[in-house]
């Protein structure tokens, strides 16, 4: 079973529970098996399955299924024009993440904020103080619920530093080294733009991440929050901004090497600077949208160079070999998502495929529709499309266009931000 199909749910208790750590062993805390050949192996390709089209949804809820609704992604046949390419079935298979893990040249559990525990995961709920090493946190709330985790906000005793807590049965070490990744090759002055785990604590049943805390929602809360509005969605000036600050996001994960494989309205957060912020520049980077959950991120510099995957993951389940197409399939689902409010579909019109949107009265559609054609037609692993010129081009109808229009808009969705998450408290 791979590790996207898992959903766990974790009772909540209250109760404080003090535990301390055993001396983290070298090498033996993560579970690791040999690397099985049967995980990795050359195939015939598959031929997409015939289209199956369901209902759309009207109401946007956090997270998940519902935002994965019958999708396809085309791909040209494998080896079509393209190098050879080194295909491995399932970039989440369990036993390859752990020979993957145990093959680090520099182990996890060498670094000083992994830490492994001999125990069982302590009790996590809102209102409970936990002892992890030398600090005390208390829980305050839980800020949501993912397909695989919970995560509660928490407040340092000692220093009141406010934080989140990732909780996640069984552990999830990978989301651990994905950040580990990203702080050694991205670059300081982007490293903000994703999420930042400080420390990892892993147990015999499931991992605890502590990272920092985004405390404006998610991009899908914005969504949300102008359903209750006249404009019923975001205006297109915002709409336009947020696409661009998301390519440039996903642009520079792309550069390390990095999928992130769970793009979604709901892994991008709003953070402080984000109501601070008064520069729209296309290359701003202080926008104070983070992409956050990098739990089933794919380093492809583990693997050889031109790997593509054939796991049928819900976005590819044509079957054709894939590697950053799941990414645009993720941000056109999110913009999708920013600019109708509901979750995308795509269906296939001869070799074509759409989405099922229909721009009436968008001042953009054209632009809008060669967008998601681009995103959604890309032929093979060695024709991927330019994040970078799709992002100028967005770029330039916003500064031609909304230039003066997008502060007050702005401030109108950082009054509305502000609002729901004092109702919130
Ligand atoms: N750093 C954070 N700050 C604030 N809220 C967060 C943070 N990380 C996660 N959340 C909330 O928890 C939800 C689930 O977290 P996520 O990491 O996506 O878990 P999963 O791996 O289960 O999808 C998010 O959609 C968001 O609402
Ligand atoms: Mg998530």
């Amino acid at each position: 079973m791979s590790a996207r199909q898992r959903t766990v749910g974790i009772p909540l208790e209250t109760m404080d529970i003090p535990v301390s750590p055993e001396p983290p062993k070298f090498g033996s805390d993560v579970t690791m098996s040999p690397f099985q050949s049967s995980s990795k192996f050359r195939m015939d390709i598959p031929m997409s399955p015939a289209p199956e089209v369901r209902n759309g949804m009207d109401i946007l809820m956090s997270p998940d299924q519902g935002s994965k609704v019958n999708m396809d992604v085309p791909m040209s046949p494998a080896g079509q024009g393209a190098a050879a390419v080194e295909l491995v079935s399932d970039p989440w298979d369990e036993e390859l993440i752990s020979s993957l893990l145990s093959k680090l040249s520099t182990p996890l559990t060498s670094q000083p904020n992994f830490i492994t525990w001999q125990c069982k995961v302590p009790s996590i709920a809102p209102k409970m103080t936990i002892k992890m090493g030398k600090g005390s946190l208390r829980v305050d709330c839980v800020l949501g619920q993912g397909a695989f985790a919970t995560v509660y906000q928490a407040t340092d005793l000692n220093t009141s530093e406010k934080m989140i807590l990732k909780v996640q049965k069984p552990a999830n070490p990978w989301e651990f080294y994905i950040n580990s990744q990203l702080n050694a090759r991205l670059q300081p002055s982007v490293r903000h733009l994703f999420n930042n785990i400080h420390s990892a604590h892993l147990f015999q049943n499931g991992s605890v991440l502590l990272g920092e805390l985004y405390n404006c929602g998610t991009l899908l809360n914005a969504v949300n929050l102008y359903k209750n509005l006249s404009d019923k969605v975001i205006p297109q000036p915002l709409v336009i901004y947020f696409t661009v600050c998301i390519l440039h996001m996903v642009e520079q994960l792309h550069n390390i090497h990095i999928v992130h494989a769970d793009i979604k309205p709901d892994n991008f957060l709003l953070g402080e600077r984000f109501l601070e912020n008064k520069s729209f520049d296309q290359d701003n980077l202080d926008h104070g949208l983070s992409l956050i959950d990098l739990g089933q991120s794919i380093d492809m510099t583990l693997f050889p160079e031109g790997t593509a995957f054939t796991a049928k993951c819900t976005e590819m389940q044509s079957g054709r070999p894939w590697n950053y197409q799941t990414d645009y399939f993720g941000i056109a689902g999110t913009v999708y998502c920013m600019i109708f409010g509901t979750y995308m579909q795509v269906t296939q019109e001869g070799s074509v495929w759409k989405t099922n949107a229909v721009f009436r009265r968008n001042p953009h559609s054209d632009l809008w529709t060669e967008f998601f054609h681009t995103l959604l037609n890309v032929p093979d692993c060695s024709s991927l499309p330019c994040l970078r010129s799709l992002r100028s081009r967005l770029s330039t109808v916003l500064q031609q266009n909304y230039s003066n229009k997008l502060p007050s808009l702005k401030t109108r969705l950082v009054i509305q931000v502000l609002e729901s998450r004092t109702a919130r408290r």
